[in-house]
């Protein structure tokens, strides 16, 4: 199977319009909890990944899909393996956040191949195919320059564990500080913070706990803007990694070294 020529032109369609559901949706939002006060799901997290993966099925016959809400686990060396997030960011979306997105991935053959993220709230689309290079709205992108983690700002996340992975992530800050960074920051789209390491705004991102459909698009767009990404080890990212360390190819090894897992 060979991928379509007009491929990520309409996965970025597809994401568009997923992000206008996703903000028409905002006035009557339906939510239920998925694993604790913490973990939400809503109706529209729901509906948009249907919609999704009905269109990605028409685009590309006998893939496979890993999606967050609908169960269905796809096998990472299948061909072709979408691997989707259609609302990242629920608990910003249920309290009136404005910093969410739709995030899809394919795998391809095992390797992350193409990624799309698109953020309705500023209708900024991220895009990237293996080979091809990154871009937001169609315009290059590129990782920061900063020369080291002094002058770095760093992105982080919290999975919905209340436990080890908060006490970790704490303490990897408290050394971040130590360092010391110019600043860490938790907006609560990892998809997001990845695109946002892919564009140069944060130097940084890791998160210790996370979904395939967290990062497989973002890991695409961050690898194609010239950076680097590992799994919370410092080895190489593989779609199932669920962890994520990524940043400008310049403080790639001193991030690992200060939050890698331990
Ligand atoms: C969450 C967000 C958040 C990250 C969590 C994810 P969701 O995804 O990406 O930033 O810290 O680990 O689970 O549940 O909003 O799709
Ligand atoms: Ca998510
Ligand atoms: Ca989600």
């Amino acid at each position: 199977m060979q991928l379509p020529q007009s491929l990520l032109n309409d996965v970025i369609e597809l994401a568009r319009e997923a992000g206008g559901f996703l903000m028409a949706r905002r006035a009557s939002i339906t939510i239920a909890e998925k694993g604790g006060a913490h973990n939400l799901v809503t109706q529209a997290d729901l509906e948009c990944e249907q919609l999704v993966c009905d269109r990605l099925a028409q685009l590309l016959p006998n893939s496979q899909f890993l999606r967050e809400e609908g169960g269905a686990a796809g096998d990472p060396s299948s061909s072709a393996l979408w691997v989707i997030d259609p609302l990242d960011g629920t608990n910003n979306y249920v309290h009136g956040i404005p910093q969410f997105c739709v995030s899809i991935g394919l795998a391809w053959n095992g390797e992350l191949e193409l990624g799309v993220v698109y953020d309705p709230n500023r209708d900024e689309l991220f895009a990237a195919q293996r080979g091809c290079g990154a871009f937001l709205n169609g315009q290059p992108i590129e990782v920061s320059d900063r020369p080291d983690l002094q002058h770095s700002v760093i992105g982080t996340g919290f999975y919905y564990d209340r436990g080890d992975l908060v006490k970790r992530t704490l303490a990897a800050i408290g050394r971040l500080f130590d360092e010391p960074i110019r600043g860490v920051r938790r907006f609560g789209s990892a998809a997001l913070d990845l695109c946002w390491v892919a564009c140069g705004r944060y130097d940084g991102y890791f998160e210790y706990r996370l979904g395939p459909w967290d990062y497989a698009a973002g890991a695409v767009i961050v690898r194609e803007a010239g950076g680097r990404c590992s799994d919370r080890d410092g080895k190489a990212l593989a779609v199932l990694s669920g962890n994520v360390i990524a940043s400008s190819p310049q403080i790639h090894t001193d991030l690992v070294r200060v939050v890698r897992w331990q």
